[in-house]
């Protein structure tokens, strides 16, 4: 079967990427299976896409601004509805995307998604509301050491610097998002206790964040570290509105992710072709690839509304540019997919 329609797409004429990527269907679950197994992983999962922020931050080219954008839209119309566009910081400090203006006001305009970007302070915030900014996420950490080299500043007083964000932002109805890093993990200080991951979630949830994402940093976490750090922060914030964050440097994000869904989280940051990483955390590698979750979460059966062939064309577009190859194993495997249909 997987042939006959192999054949069909190549006399229509359909050239061999494409057709290598009308087969992806075929790895879909193809009977309804007993989801009870798994848990109470939710029916739908809102991907929040952080490949033009998180990504872009941490290359060492500058990418122009007209690519970030091309990439934004390739990126909404592949079905995702939340994309984190940028960051309004110094621009001393991320020289990368010291061109937020520029980026946040050709987006501004374009329907049918969200484009939170980062604020780390009043001055930030006032720059981004001002570019056409429409919600805005705010940054702390559940590490001393880690906030005082990502933000120069303590949590206490990041959290001071927060609360005045928050409240211009409720002054305006922009949503804010908080962002908690380090959440099991510290490059400097090295295993984080739990109860620090839920205080900073409770200050963030009380200053009126409406989602607060859970950040490992540097990618060291895995099952058995994440679930006592959810299950401390789900006592103090209820889980709809908590998401996750994870970035894969020991290969432990999807496990990190499906756990958390068992849990009940249900939405999942990512980034297109696993670009990323945190100037301020060393070795710490990209975030999850969208792909690789997509792909994951077909599998499950859970709804997300995005296109992979379509996120592949947009994680293509910007590898291409980067001129390096994908760092997700879905689209690589996607695009030798004949070499797997064999063995079917
Ligand atoms: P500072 O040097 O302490 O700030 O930096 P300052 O208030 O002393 O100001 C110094 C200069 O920066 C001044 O300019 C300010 O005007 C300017 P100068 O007088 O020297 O010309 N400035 C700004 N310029 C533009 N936009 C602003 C702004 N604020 C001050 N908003 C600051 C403090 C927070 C600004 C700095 O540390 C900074 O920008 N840090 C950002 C670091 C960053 O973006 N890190 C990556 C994002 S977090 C992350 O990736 C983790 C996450 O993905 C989750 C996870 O994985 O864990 C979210
Ligand atoms: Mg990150």
């Amino acid at each position: 079967m997987i042939l006959a329609k192999l054949g069909k797409l190549a006399s229509l004429g359909v050239s061999r990427h494409m057709r290598n990527m009308y087969l992806e269907p075929f790895y879909l679950p193809s009977r309804h299976f007993n989801k009870r197994a798994l848990g109470n992983i939710p029916e739908f999962v809102r991907i929040v896409e952080v490949g033009p922020r998180d990504g872009l931050q941490n290359e060492k080219q500058i990418v122009p601004s007209h690519v970030k954008v091309k990439l934004i839209q390739m990126l909404i119309s592949s079905g995702l509805s939340v994309v984190e566009a940028t960051s309004f910081v110094s621009p001393k400090w991320v020289p990368q995307l010291a061109d937020a203006k520029d980026v946040m006001e050709a987006i501004r305009n374009i329907g049918g998604a969200r484009f939170p970007v980062l604020t780390p302070n009043l001055k930030g915030f006032e720059a981004a509301v001002a570019a056409g900014a429409k919600e805005v996420a705010i940054f702390a950490s559940a590490s001393e050491s880690f906030s005082k080299s990502n933000i120069n500043c303590s949590i206490e007083d990041s959290l001071r610097r927060y609360r005045d964000v928050a409240s211009a932002a409720r002054e305006l109805s922009i949503p804010v998002r908080g962002y908690i890093s380090c959440v099991v993990g510290c490059p400097t200080e090295g295993a984080v206790p739990p109860s620090q991951v839920a205080y900073v979630a409770k200050e963030l949830y009380d200053m009126g964040c409406f989602d607060i994402s859970l950040g490992d940093t540097i990618g060291v976490g895995t099952p058995g570290t994440i679930v006592p750090m959810l299950e401390e922060v789900i006592d103090v914030v209820p889980v709809q509105n908590l998401a996750v964050h994870f970035h894969d440097t020991y290969g432990q994000a999807l496990s990190n992710i499906l756990v958390s869904l068992q849990m009940g989280i249900s939405t999942v940051d990512s980034s297109v072709s696993g670009l990323g990483g945190c100037p301020y955390a060393k070795g710490a590698s990209g975030n999850v690839a969208t792909e690789d979750v997509v792909y994951m979460l077909n599998g499950l059966g859970v709804k997300t509304n995005v296109d992979l062939k379509m996120l592949m064309m947009a994680g293509d577009f910007i590898c291409k540019h980067l001129g390096r190859s994908s760092g997700s194993k879905t689209a690589v495997a996607l695009s030798k997919v004949p070499a797997h249909a064999s063995k079917l």
